[in-house]
């Protein structure tokens, strides 16, 4: 048993709802194998921009870069549209500080939830992929300029940048199906020819044993639309991986299930649901925390090697997701604290059998 120190970073609108949860959660893990978790909350994005004008304070990266893993909620909503700085800033500029250029976002269908997904059973039954978004570069990170008349976001790439997150997949791969798509625009963006070619040169230099393929973005977004099972690690640059994520969470039924992991090559890492603020149904105990609960599975898996502790996390989520105990965004009656209790009970369930198991 060890002590971990983990930093939330609530965030904004349903932001520390979900935090709330997914931190109850890590609670009950840290209880149940003797681990002493020690939260420190600390503020980002908007709440960070209301209590001291910025949206990154300097306490709060110093604090994430000495934590051993971080938690966050989400950042932004209409209410600092418009203003000087922007919630979203702060996200960005912690990915940046932590060196997390790798963001993994695994999509796994539920059997018991492919009826919630708008697209039809036989589609989305069996998925089971993994997106690499690259995190720390492209438009994302490049020059912006702006007049009255003109803006631009200039879109930079380096090969080092490109190899790095390309060997992270690839390795992911070997663990898995063994297949890696490369999503790029590469008829149209130059950015996206250097980043075929570095693919392609680490591909055949390292990582033979893997099937690789590239598709163009834009047929990929149909692609996933259509034969959602084809795939297994893809592969993208910044932006395209933001857009197709979202594209994809809607197989499982819901945007609020979706987890993610921001990896670096040394250092915590970041863990937080793909979705945002949700200002919709911020404040009204209706958001789904399984998102944000599974990737708390994920900070215990990658930062805190504890995986046992993840394991169990998710076989609880899978426990009460096939018993039907779900929010609103998937047909259910429960409100996000319940959901999160319905979790709660299943970690409960599934210790107390294994402890009592017949040898
Ligand atoms: P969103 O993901 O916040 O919401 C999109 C839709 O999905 C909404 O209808 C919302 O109610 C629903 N939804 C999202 N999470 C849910 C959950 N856990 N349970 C149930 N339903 C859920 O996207 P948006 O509305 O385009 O963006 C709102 C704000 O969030 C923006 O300011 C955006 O910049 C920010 N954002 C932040 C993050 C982040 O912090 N990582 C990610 C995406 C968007
Ligand atoms: C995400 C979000 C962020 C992104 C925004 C809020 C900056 O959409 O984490 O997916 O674009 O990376
Ligand atoms: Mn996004």
């Amino acid at each position: 048993a060890r002590t971990y120190n983990i930093v939330v970073l609530p965030g904004d609108g349903v932001g520390p709802e979900v935090a709330e949860a997914a931190v109850g959660v890590l609670r009950v893990i840290g209880d149940f194998y003797g681990h002493t978790f020690n939260f420190s909350e600390h503020l980002i994005g908007g709440a960070a921009i209301d209590a001291t004008g910025d949206p990154l304070p300097e306490e709060t990266r110093a604090a994430c870069v000495a934590a051993d893993a971080v938690l966050l909620g989400a950042v932004g909503g209409p209410k600092w549209d418009g203003g000087k700085r922007r919630p979203e800033e702060g996200l960005l500029n912690i990915r940046k500080a932590m060196g997390l250029f790798a963001n993994l976002r695994p999509l796994q269908v539920s059997p018991v939830l492919a009826h919630r997904s708008p697209l039809k059973k036989e589609i989305v039954e069996g998925v089971d992929l993994i997106v690499f978004r690259e995190l720390t570069g492209g438009v994302y990170f490049g020059e912006k300029t702006r007049t009255d008349t003109m803006a631009s976001d200039l879109c930079i790439y380096t090969v080092e940048e490109i190899e790095r997150v390309a060997r992270a997949a690839f390795q992911t791969a070997l663990q898995r199906r063994g297949k890696v798509t490369s999503v790029d625009k590469a008829n149209v963006m130059e950015t996206s020819r250097l980043w075929r070619e570095v693919v392609t040169r680490i591909h055949a230099q390292e990582f033979p044993q893997v099937q690789l393929e590239h598709a163009l973005v834009d047929s990929m977004a149909m692609h996933l639309i259509r034969k959602p099972r084809d795939y297994d690690v893809i592969l993208t640059e910044n932006m395209f991986g933001d857009i197709l994520s979202d594209e994809i969470s809607v197989l499982g039924g819901s945007i609020g299930l979706l987890p993610s992991a921001s990896l670096g090559s040394v250092g915590p890492g970041l863990f937080e649901p793909i979705h945002g603020s949700a200002p919709d149904i911020a404040g009204q105990d209706l958001a789904n925390p399984v998102g944000t609960i599974l990737s708390a599975a994920l900070l215990l898996r990658h930062s805190l090697k504890l995986e046992d502790e993840a394991d169990s996390i998710e076989a609880a989520v899978a426990a009460v997701l096939a018993a039907g105990a779900t929010t609103a965004d998937l047909g259910g009656a429960l409100g996000t604290r319940a959901a999160a209790n319905a979790v709660i009970d299943a970690i409960k369930a599934i210790h107390w059998a294994s402890a009592h198991r017949v040898q």
